[in-house]
């Protein structure tokens, strides 16, 4: 019997969730850099599987940013070779610019329109689906509406509908992100510190409400973040990255902290090793 034939022949529904495992970001040895002289991201090296939650935490100017834009091809690297869901990230390339709307990209400062409503705000999500010459407008389908309507009582703004979005708190603020990107219809949620300047309260609430969202819709999550702590508490795994390498790859396992990337360093050591770059 061929391996073909048998993988076939067992098939059913049940291990239909083989799928979920596929690798959706792969990155192999990727460089990048400003300035063709200085790489800013050396030997980058990982994979993340799609329904993953994936941190990236690191200190301020150790590659976060740049490692985010090079997943939504804002960045090409210099050496080696990136894939998202088997495509090469490049926002010149229009194969590449059509899925660019499967990710839900949230930069550092929000990225939203101030002086336009929350709705609206949430509405843009929807604009890579809608005929040029509405999208022009800014003429929105019912059903698109409807659709921005129900993610607004998702991420918990129905009563803020019709405010403007620079009257909103910094919690708010984030949830309007959040649900624009969602209107996207997402595969992939990238988040730059969407939580780093908020108290410990809010920031748990904007997580919780990305961890339900990521169920509900089934998304691979990525998100840097400043805490490790705060990492460990959402991410499967968590990557960090210190002046432009990754130094280690952790993830939790029941009680204990375990190091995919050597698998042989304790909990203390990891912490240790991880307050020591932050002093
Ligand atoms: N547009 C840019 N031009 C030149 N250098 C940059 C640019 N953006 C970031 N860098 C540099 O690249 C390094 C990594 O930056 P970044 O990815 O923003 O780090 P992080 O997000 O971890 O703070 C830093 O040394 C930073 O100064
Ligand atoms: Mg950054």
């Amino acid at each position: 019997m061929t391996l073909f034939s048998k993988a076939s022949s067992t098939h059913s529904f049940s291990n239909l969730s083989t799928i979920s495992t596929k690798t959706i970001i792969q990155m192999n040895d990727v460089w990048a850099s400003y300035d063709a002289k200085n790489y800013v991201l050396k030997e980058i090296t990982l994979s993340i599987n799609s329904g993953t939650n994936y941190a990236i935490v690191g200190q301020s100017g150790s590659g976060k940013t740049t490692l985010l834009k090079l997943i939504n091809g804002m960045m090409t690297p210099s050496k080696g070779q990136i894939r998202v869901d088997y495509q090469i990230p490049n926002t010149k390339n229009d194969k590449f610019k059509k899925s660019l709307s499967k990710i839900g990209y949230i930069p550092q400062n929000l990225g939203l329109v101030k002086n336009i409503s929350v709705i609206d705000n949430i509405l843009i999500g929807a604009l890579p689906r809608i005929s040029k010459v509405k999208s022009f407008f800014k003429i929105f389908p019912q059903n698109e509406i409807n659709e921005a309507e129900k993610i607004l009582h998702l991420v918990g703004l129905e009563g803020k509908r019709d405010r403007k979005t620079y009257m909103l708190s910094g919690g708010e603020k984030r949830r309007v992100a959040i649900a624009r990107a969602l209107m996207q219809k997402p595969v992939l949620l990238l988040a730059d510190e969407i939580v780093s300047e908020l108290d410990h309260v809010t920031a748990r609430e904007i997580m919780d409400l990305i961890a339900d969202a990521q169920k509900k819709f089934n998304l691979t999550a990525v998100m840097v973040h400043h805490d490790i702590q705060l990492g460990l508490k959402y991410a499967n795994r968590v990557a960090v990255i210190k002046e432009g390498q990754k130094i280690l790859e952790l993830g939790v396992e029941g009680d204990k902290i375990v190091d995919f990337q050597s698998g042989n360093t304790s909990q203390q050591e990891i912490l240790e090793l991880y307050n020591t770059n932050e002093s």
